[in-house]
């Protein structure tokens, strides 16, 4: 598929994709999220991919959904197409690490995108928001389910009910983002978190993105009990000899990812 409204590139095991809609600061269009969902499936399947890096541009990692597309939509429109669902929410249903590096907004669709990922890192001129109610509509895909999972319930109600923007500060303050770095340094250091985390045991990342994730879904003792069971499974890989080894033998592991 030739991609019109992203970029993608691979460095070493690192799959880089970008949004680019810059007229329009990113707003996810049909089109684009068509394109996104393509690209996921094919990193995803591709072994040599270690780790998805989804970034935008220095002024927008996106600024919500399209609401040109929208506008003249009718409910039954957006029911019967189940709007927002299928490639809209593709990249969370992907089994690599994603990890989401923001600069300037991301509102709205942009910041349900933004919250898909598994890592949130962001730059000092970051905007997050949820500013919906101002179009008279509400989060369609995750903002309020989400966000309160991120920001608690305090932050996530002020933020939807009034619409307003967190920086980038407040963000990392209250657990939205992970890391916060100036802008002009922001692209190397995703880079290098993207390059550490591909660097790691392909077997070790899946589990362990999916015993957090599980934690979303399920009770203390079954979330603690899925742990330890796929603790217990990990025994079973290349990688945990290899890597405990190379500890004790103080050198670089060589993992297989087996
Ligand atoms: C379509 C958009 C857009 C959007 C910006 N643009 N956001 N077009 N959909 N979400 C377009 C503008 O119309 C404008 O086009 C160009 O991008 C530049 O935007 P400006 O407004 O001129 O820039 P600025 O003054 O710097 O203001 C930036 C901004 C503002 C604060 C981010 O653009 C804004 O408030 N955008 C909308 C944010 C929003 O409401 N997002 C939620 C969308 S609903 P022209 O042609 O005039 O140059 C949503 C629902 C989610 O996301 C449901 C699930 C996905």
């Amino acid at each position: 598929m030739k991609y019109e409204n992203i970029h993608t590139s691979v460095r070493d095991a690192v799959a880089i994709v970008t949004l680019n809609r810059p007229k329009v600061l990113n707003a996810l269009s049909h089109d684009m999220m068509t394109e996104l969902a393509d690209a996921v499936d094919g990193f995803e399947a591709d072994d040599a991919i270690g780790v998805i890096l989804l970034t935008g541009n220095e002024k927008a990692f996106a600024a919500g959904a399209d609401i040109a597309e929208m506008v003249e939509k009718t409910s039954v429109d957006m029911y019967m197409s189940d709007h927002f669902a299928r490639n809209w929410e593709r990249i969370s249903k992907c089994r690599k690490p994603i990890i989401a590096s923001v600069a300037g907004h991301a509102l709205g669709g942009g910041c349900e995108l933004a919250m898909m990922c598994d890592i949130i890192i962001c730059a000092d001129n970051a905007r997050f928001g949820q500013p919906e109610v101002k179009l008279g509509v509400l989060p369609g895909i995750g903002g309020t389910q989400r966000l309160i999972r991120a920001v608690g319930k305090a932050k996530a109600m002020d933020m939807c009910l009034s619409g307003r923007t967190m920086d980038a500060r407040e963000a990392e303050r209250a657990g939205l983002v992970s890391r916060v770095y100036a802008a002009d340094v922001l692209e190397v250091e995703a880079m290098k978190l993207a390059a550490e985390i591909a660097g790691m045991s392909r077997p070790a990342l899946y589990m362990i993105k999916e015993a957090i994730n599980r934690a979303y879904e399920t009770t203390l003792s079954e979330g603690l009990h899925f742990e330890r069971r796929l603790f217990h499974a990990a025994f079973a890989m290349q990688d945990q000899g290899e890597g405990m080894r190379a500890f004790l033998e103080k050198r670089a592991p060589e993992w297989t990812h087996s």
